[in-house]
């Protein structure tokens, strides 16, 4: 048998017997996983933590984000009381719907004019093909050609209604290819697959008091650094890694594809031929103005959502009631908090100072597991400002001789 075939327990026999030693898992839990993916040995967990405070279009929101870096859930935080001091997010996902691509060779006989009569006829194919998903509130949208020599280049726009749409997509565009193979001067279809292009772009925008940062000047110098992300690509890269520090982690949390999202986003930064920020931050009228879009092929239900416990946990967070379009709007805005609080440290005290005091935590924790151990550890690695593991060994040491 081959080992995607073996029971996952046969798999962890297997890697145990090689030597691996594996963490004890449950099996209804292991059962599960290996319904989910493929290859299953076990499991990787991640911390589940929460953003308190985030209002978005006048509603408030707890978020989950599923993240192992503390600061990453304590920037969220702080960039959402912030933003909820100052009238909440105002944001927008328009949910146009989803890129499909279609390449076809063709010869010369072909005309693309009379190809794009038949585009009505083979939406309309496609939308009683797949009519649960226009029952949704989807469908095939669009279809829009261009042909470069012999190569035809189809793009076809689809509503995936509440699902990300990748698989939806993926099916609609091979029923369409199939179609299209036997129309004239088509010689062979060279490949059917969604595009991952922007899409479903979703936008957040937050209108800052600098009275509710520090000052004035600390907006300008925020404003100045917005503008040097967009200028130079070492800094726009940083700025927009805390982005998605924050987009990333509540995608995690909901089941999304964030893999999508990320290479989606590589596109959106480099527009205009430079890597820029996705951000924007502006002095307008004595405000510090923030704006934020990102690519949000996203969903609250399709692939594994609905399978998950972990992440239907997730979305009685939310609230149950969420719509793809409100997630998409809420994981932008936690992006934008994670930005302007990342913005807010480094053009102040620095990132360090609030990073280490939170990763000092970890450090205690791998030191020792005894609770009031780790307490005076990390008591003592405050006090003295020394965040280095070596250093936490020595106080470690010294705490277990007092004690
Ligand atoms: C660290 O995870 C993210 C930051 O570097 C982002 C930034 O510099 O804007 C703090």
């Amino acid at each position: 048998m081959k080992f995607y075939q073996l029971k996952p327990e046969a798999r962890r026999k297997l890697l145990q017997d090689e030597g691996i030693a594996l963490e004890q898992i449950d099996d209804a839990v292991l059962k599960r996983l290996d319904e989910l993916s493929e290859n299953v040995i076990g499991q990787l967990r991640l911390p589940l933590g929460i953003v308190q405070n985030l209002e978005v279009n006048g509603q408030k929101y707890l978020v989950p984000m599923a993240v192992e870096e503390p600061s990453v859930v304590a920037a969220a935080n702080h960039g959402a009381n912030i933003f909820a001091k100052n009238g909440g997010v105002i944001a927008q996902s328009k949910r146009q719907g989803i890129y499909g691509q279609i390449v076809l060779q063709v010869n010369n006989s072909f005309s693309l004019q009379q190809l794009e009569q038949k585009f009505p006829e083979l939406i309309k194919l496609a939308n009683q093909k797949f009519d649960s998903l226009v029952r949704h509130g989807g469908g095939t949208k669009e279809i829009t050609a261009v042909q470069k020599e012999n190569l035809l280049y189809l793009k076809v726009l689809v509503d995936p209604a509440e699902a990300m749409g990748a698989n939806k997509t993926n099916s609609i565009l091979e029923f369409l290819a199939a179609k299209l193979e036997n129309y004239a001067g088509i010689e062979q279809k060279l490949f059917a697959i969604l595009s991952n292009y922007p899409s479903q772009l979703t936008t957040a925008k937050v209108k800052i008091d600098p009275k509710t940062i520090g000052g004035i000047q600390i907006a300008q110098r925020i404003a100045l650094l917005g503008q040097i992300g967009i200028d130079d690509p070492y800094r726009a890269v940083t700025n927009n890694k805390g982005i998605m520090n924050g987009a990333d982690a509540a995608l995690l949390a909901t089941g999304n594809d964030y893999r999508a999202i990320e290479a989606a986003t590589a596109v959106l930064a480099s527009q205009d031929g430079q890597y820029r920020s996705l951000s924007k931050w502006t002095m307008s009228d004595g405000y510090l103005l923030g704006e934020l879009t990102l690519p949000m092929a996203i969903g609250v239900v399709g692939g594994s959502i609905k399978a998950r416990r972990d992440v239907q946990q997730s979305f009685a967070i939310l609230g149950q009631k969420i719509t793809s379009k409100t997630l998409a709007e809420i994981i932008v805005s936690v992006a934008l908090a994670n930005n302007l609080a990342a913005l807010l440290a480094i053009s102040t005290v620095g990132i360090q100072a609030g990073h280490m005091k939170l990763q000092a935590r970890n450090i205690a924790a791998a030191l020792t597991n005894d609770e009031k151990e780790q307490k005076q550890l990390l008591k003592a690695m405050i006090n003295e400002k020394n965040y280095s593991e070596s250093h936490a060994k020595e106080l470690l040491k010294k705490i277990r001789e007092e004690n």
